[in-house]
């Protein structure tokens, strides 16, 4: 958080107490406006019997409302992102609707009165660019391969997945037409997940997270890449409440313990706070073993409005938003033309968060803390010291003036 760092660091040097517990309040500040403190979660997987389809309902309820997250790889996967203000709205699907080639009204959250705020997010497409003899920091990143069109990839059963005691599920996929066996031993994984109270998971990039977002961790596992320095990235499509595209604001923080050597966290809104948003470090990771060594730069393109007949149609956005058509779509790119990348282990994992309300927002961690208050004491400390001793010397200089 800014308002930690910035330029009043420098400024009270001897006060290093009452400062450091000023900068907590003021930093712990945004805490109590956030929408709850603990979610009742529940996790269901919506069956559509006699066409069975992945429809995963999220529902988390507050103490005055609910929030639900609706993804499906139905289509290309995405997720419809409700807040009601009541703890009684509930989500109604009509699978013949919902299956028909005109979905609108296929999906509702009733009483559609008490819907504060809706958007969705549509992952459209695997990217992947040829990044030999492209110098740093391009964008694109190099020649494009043809993408990988998410909504001709087939997804496994989540069901499977399911994990209620960790509230997550996962949809795994490959694409339907795979002629050059490209995606043989791998495979596309997006793991959903949802909270019931704040908490930070144990692996970097440790986003904190509070009970009124969902975290979606993609891995690219196992495919072939169709070069040797494969940059790989994600065709993202957003829809909003308004005809604007989200704006995205990147944020400084500091070289934490939490997010070593991460010194951004990005953010897109939809309008001004509190709305929707997504939230992320700007770092994917080329290993297993998340660590500083196999981090890499994530970046993002910019927002284009783009009209939804351009992208691979999503049913069940359609079915909530009816036909709708401001949509912005925008590119992730994981990786640089140099240093670690998904060529050494064919892995490749990023993670973000969704969410409504206002978005979490980091503090320091103790350690941090700790290092700051000694780092702080000291100097004030000698400061202090120092002036003790100048008085002292003056006080003595005066005595002695006045013998002479
Ligand atoms: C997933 O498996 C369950 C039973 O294990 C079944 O009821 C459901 O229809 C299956 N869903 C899909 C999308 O195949
Ligand atoms: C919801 O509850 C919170 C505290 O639990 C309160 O601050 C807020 O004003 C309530 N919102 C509405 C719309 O009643
Ligand atoms: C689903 O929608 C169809 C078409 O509008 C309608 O005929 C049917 O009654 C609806 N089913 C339910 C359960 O509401
Ligand atoms: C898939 O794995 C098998 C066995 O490990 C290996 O022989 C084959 O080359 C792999 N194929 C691709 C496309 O990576
Ligand atoms: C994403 O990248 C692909 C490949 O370079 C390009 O065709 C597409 O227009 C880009 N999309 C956006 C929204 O920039």
């Amino acid at each position: 958080m800014f308002c930690c760092w910035g330029p009043r660091w420098g400024w009270v040097p001897c006060a290093p107490t009452p400062w450091l517990l000023l900068s907590l309040l003021v930093c712990a500040a945004p805490f109590g406006l956030l929408g709850e403190e603990t979610r009742q979660v529940s996790m269901e997987v919506i069956s559509g019997w006699p066409n069975p389809q992945n429809l995963l309902h999220i529902r988390a309820v507050g103490s005055n409302s609910t929030l639900h997250y609706v993804w499906s790889s139905l289509g290309p996967p995405a997720v419809v992102l409700v807040a009601t203000n009541t703890t009684q709205s509930v989500l109604s699907v009509n699978w013949s609707l919902l299956l028909s080639p005109d979905p609108t009204g296929g999906l509702m959250v009733l009483p559609k009165s008490s819907i504060q705020f809706s958007s969705a997010l549509v992952f459209t497409r695997l990217l992947e660019f040829n990044s030999t003899k492209v110098s740093e920091g391009t964008q694109p990143p190099g020649k494009a391969y043809p993408p990988y069109s998410l909504a001709e990839f087939s997804w496994n059963n989540i069901t499977d997945s399911l994990d209620l005691a960790t509230l997550s599920a996962v949809f795994q996929g490959h694409p339907v037409d795979d002629p050059t066996g490209a995606f043989v031993n791998g495979s596309l994984a997006f793991k959903v997940q949802a909270f019931t109270r704040s908490s930070r998971p144990a692996q970097p990039p440790r986003l904190l997270h509070t009970a009124d977002v969902c975290q979606l961790e993609v891995a690219l596992v196992g495919a072939a890449p169709r070069g040797k320095h494969s940059l790989f990235g994600l065709e993202v499509a957003t829809l909003g409440p308004g005809p604007d595209c989200p704006s995205l604001k990147e944020q400084r923080s500091m070289d934490d313990e939490y997010a070593p050597a991460v010194f951004q966290l990005n953010e897109l809104l939809w309008g001004s706070s509190p709305s929707g948003f997504m939230q992320w470090r700007p770092v994917a990771f080329s290993q297993q073993q998340r660590a500083r060594e196999s981090a890499l730069p994530c970046q993002i393109s910019s927002l284009n409005p783009t009209l939804a007949y351009s992208l691979p149609h999503s049913p069940i956005v359609q079915a909530f938003f009816g036909s709708q058509n401001n949509f912005c779509a925008f590119n992730l790119t994981f990786g640089a033309p140099t240093g670690p990348g998904y060529w050494d282990q064919h892995y490749l994992c990023w993670s973000m968060l969704l969410g409504v309300g206002f978005p979490p927002v980091d503090t320091l961690s103790p350690l941090v803390l700790g290092v700051m208050a000694v780092a702080l004491g000291a100097p004030g400390l000698m400061l202090l010291g120092g002036g003790l001793f100048l008085l002292l010397r003056h006080k003595q200089y005066s005595e002695y003036q006045s013998i002479n």
